[in-house]
């Protein structure tokens, strides 16, 4: 797993980065860009491109890497784990993230995956019928825990750094709140336990839609009700403080609500999703952090002419990465040529909270 002296000792042999590249993650240190691994195809081909961009992100100072059991069918885990243990780096170097909670297809989409899901899941007792949302999505702690093994096997590793309940809101669909905070807990007490037996090293919820949209949002996910659960379920488990570590939400130019929609209730009031996040201590993981590839054709003047780089997928990248609150923006990596573009963002220094918050003025 990353560790202290691994992840630091990864800092010090890249040392020729702007200010903050390198950015507080527990007791180590993680790149504040990250390679995602969402998109493309489940072919050959696309494995063997995800397969050189992580090997050269991992090469040139970027030491996260992000993924999902979903993600191309399994494919992406599988091919993060190779290009993991082909690194030429130390395991303990690296930071890497998955997710459980979309009932993943084996390599490729099945000709009937209602019968797949059926067969592999609820036959063997994986999933209970009720806890199954739109036919893909579970988040209950027996389907997270078989996940969680998957994960370990399809990366290949014996800990997972971050592990994240993916898009729980996709659960508000058929469930009450109340409901979903509910199987939450139960889920986290199981995820305090892995952490307990070393499988996990912390754990966290990753959304699109929960914490960046407005309380009376029918996909709305409270993120202090979250974090009392997770306290709740580190107690339950015996577990001295919980290993609820990190939240993974959307956040660019185009899609700022995680900054500019105040939702989650603090102390002295609302407070937008990275504000909460900061003041609690927790990390926070930008996905879509370009936007899905369109903010390299496309960038607003009051982006295009603060930020610093060389390019517009590196302006809008270190745009991300300057959001309060943000360790890391993760960018969807699937070629060397891009890996090596979206590392030499770090070069470039991030902007300053006051020029920050001028773009949204
Ligand atoms: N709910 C969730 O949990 C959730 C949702 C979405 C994403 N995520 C995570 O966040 C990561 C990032 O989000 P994302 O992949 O959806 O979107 P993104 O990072 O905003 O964009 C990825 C797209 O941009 C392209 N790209 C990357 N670098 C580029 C460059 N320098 N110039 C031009 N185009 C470039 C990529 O192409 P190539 O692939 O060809 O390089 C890909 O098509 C994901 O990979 C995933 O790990 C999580």
């Amino acid at each position: 797993m990353a560790t202290r002296e691994g992840t630091w000792a990864y800092r010090d042999a890249h040392d020729d980065f702007a200010r903050t590249f390198f950015r507080r993650f527990g007791d180590g240190v993680a790149s504040s860009i990250g390679v995602g691994t969402y998109l493309g195809d489940p072919t050959d081909e696309r494995d063997d491109a995800y397969y050189e961009a992580v090997r050269t992100a991992l090469a040139s100072g970027v030491n996260v890497i992000d993924t999902a059991i979903n993600y191309r069918h399994q494919r992406s885990e599988r091919v993060v784990g190779r290009a993991l243990s082909a690194a030429d780096i130390d395991r303990s170097e690296a930071v890497i993230a998955t997710k459980g909670g979309f009932v993943p297809f084996d390599g490729r989409r099945p000709a009937d995956p209602g019968a797949f899901v059926k067969r592999e899941y609820i036959d063997t007792g994986i999933i209970d019928r009720d806890d199954l949302v739109g036919g893909q999505h579970c988040i209950s702690p027996d389907f997270l825990d078989e996940q969680l093994d998957r994960s370990l096997d399809n990366l290949d590793i014996e800990t997972i750094d971050l592990y994240y309940v993916h898009n729980p809101e996709t659960q508000l669909a058929e469930n009450s709140r109340e409901a979903v905070y509910d199987q939450l807990e139960a889920s986290f007490k199981r995820l305090e336990e892995r952490a307990a037996a070393g499988d996990i090293n912390h754990y966290g919820v990753a959304t699109w839609e929960a914490f960046r949209v407005p309380t009376g949002h029918e996909k709305y996910l409270s993120l202090p009700a979250v974090v009392e659960r997770a306290r709740a379920a580190a107690k339950a488990a015996g577990n001295t403080a919980t290993h609820f570590r990190a939240i993974q939400l959307p956040f660019n130019v185009f899609m700022a609500d995680a900054f500019t929609v105040e939702a989650h209730q603090g102390p002295e009031g609302q407070q937008s999703a990275l504000w909460f996040a900061h003041e609690a201590g927790l990390d926070v993981f930008t996905s879509a952090s370009i936007m899905q590839g369109r903010l390299a054709a496309e960038i607003p003047d009051s982006v295009e002419a603060k930020v610093e780089g060389a390019t517009r997928a590196q302006r809008a990248l270190n745009f991300a990465r300057s959001a309060p609150g943000v360790t890391c923006s993760l960018v969807g990596t699937g070629s060397v040529e891009h890996a090596s573009e979206n590392v030499d963002t770090g070069r470039y220094e991030p902007l300053g909270a006051d020029a920050f918050d001028a773009v949204f003025e």
